[in-house]
């Protein structure tokens, strides 16, 4: 037998993304001529709109294809006129960095603000992601707790008792992965209050900024004061989920500048640039409002339409609840009341069990919660059709009301 490779420790201390995991034993069983209906993924179903596939393809038949990405300047210049004109944030073209998706920026951020030893808090249910990327920082994550009786979101004493002369960095998502929750203007002031009070630096993820419904409001954490936008605050946004780009792989931070000048450093050293004509594709969604305004408008109500619906479903299922989201695609419903119910000749005790029942049984792909640090719930995403819902609920209503 071949003798293993010894890895670095940094590697083994991480878990495999559970997200991807899901996806990939759902596509096996695809691939094997079974007839899976997943609620994995966490992408929107539809396409790049035409005009930034044309912008992409120009930029590539025209020779953009260099290290230099001949639109990087625009790309940035887009970026700060965004962050003015929608979310109230004035920074100059060095304060922003691109880099190879949102998922990339949140990485460089831990890298150049953890140490060995530093805590990162980040309130639960959270992006898979944020754990493993503090723990490959050498950090310690300090998770805090919520429920559906704060719809999923921590509140201003919690994020206090959290802040410890360890803590480093704080995150803020919102809309949130898993849950949808959103906090509301008067509660993003309030955690605002707090993270200037101990000068923590804060990475607000708010890449599902634009996928919101009924009342609900964005407000970007970096508005809520001067000290916030100068010396606190790294904005992290892209363009994956807004517009239908996620393999384009252009996501960016704007903040501080000795921060994002680190972040700057390190990438030149790791990935550089991302793709020139992916840059030139996200400068076109970016900057050509007349086009982009419509067309994600249409997938934000086609979203909205199948959450609803989704919603409405899960309610119905025996032993299922589910708060309405108000952001992102997902839906994250407690499963806790089928546990102890024997579905599928097993007895289910944990999100886990519920998941691979659905799976093996019914034929649904959801993520289990264990993975978001949530291990009553299931996250299942409605950027599918509406005849795919349907149909997976169909079979779920099968399973567990049948
Ligand atoms: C909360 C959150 N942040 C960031 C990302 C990363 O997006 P991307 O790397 O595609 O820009 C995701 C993607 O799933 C996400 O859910």
């Amino acid at each position: 037998m071949a003798a293993q490779p010894k890895l670095a420790r940094r590697i083994t201390q991480v878990q495999p993304s559970a997200t991807l995991a899901v996806s990939a034993k759902a596509k096996a069983m695809a691939a094997e001529g079974i007839d899976v209906v997943g609620f994995g993924a966490g992408e929107p179903d539809f396409r790049t709109p035409e005009f930034i596939v044309e912008a992409g393809t120009k930029a590539m038949t025209g020779g953009d294809t260099q290290y230099n990405a001949k639109r990087a300047g625009e790309l940035t210049k887009a970026i700060v006129a965004k962050l003015q004109r929608e979310n109230g944030l004035a920074y100059q073209p060095a304060q922003v960095l691109v880099s190879n998706g949102a998922k990339h920026s949140c990485y460089n951020i831990c890298q150049v603000v953890i140490d060995e030893g530093d805590e990162a808090i980040i309130p639960a249910p959270y992006w898979v992601s944020y754990l493993e990327m503090v723990r490959l920082a050498g950090g310690t994550p300090v998770v805090i707790e919520t429920s559906e009786e704060t719809g999923f979101k921590i509140t201003p004493a919690q994020l206090e008792k959290a802040i410890t002369p360890k803590t480093k960095l704080f995150f803020f998502n919102s809309p949130s992965n898993p849950t949808g929750a959103m906090y509301t203007p008067e509660e993003v002031r309030a955690i605002a209050a707090v993270v200037e009070k101990h000068n923590l630096i804060t990475l607000s993820d708010e890449i599902y900024e634009h996928l919101v419904y009924g009342e609900a409001k964005h407000l970007s954490l970096a508005s809520c004061s001067k000290k916030l936008l100068e010396e606190l605050v790294i904005t992290v946004n892209g363009v994956s989920k807004t517009f239908a780009m996620t393999g384009w792989r252009i996501g960016y931070v704007a903040g501080p500048l000795p921060l994002v000048k680190a972040m700057a450093k390190l990438q030149d050293h790791a990935t550089s640039a991302p793709a020139s004509f992916s840059q030139a594709g996200a400068a076109e969604a970016l900057g050509n409002q007349q086009a982009s305004v419509p067309a994600v408008e249409a997938m934000r109500k086609e979203f909205d339409a199948r959450r609803k619906h989704m919603v409405e479903r899960l309610n119905k299922l025996k032993g299922v609840t589910c708060l309405a989201p108000q952001g992102a695609f997902y839906c994250f419903p407690n499963v806790s009341g089928v546990f102890g119910r024997t579905l599928g000749g097993k007895t289910i005790q944990s999100a886990m069990d519920f998941t691979d029942v659905a799976l093996e049984a019914a034929k649904v792909a959801v993520v289990p919660g264990e993975a978001f640090g949530s291990p009553k719930h299931v996250r299942l995403s409605y950027a599918s059709s509406m005849a795919s819902i349907d149909k997976g609920l169909d079979r779920l209503e099968k399973l567990l009301n049948g």
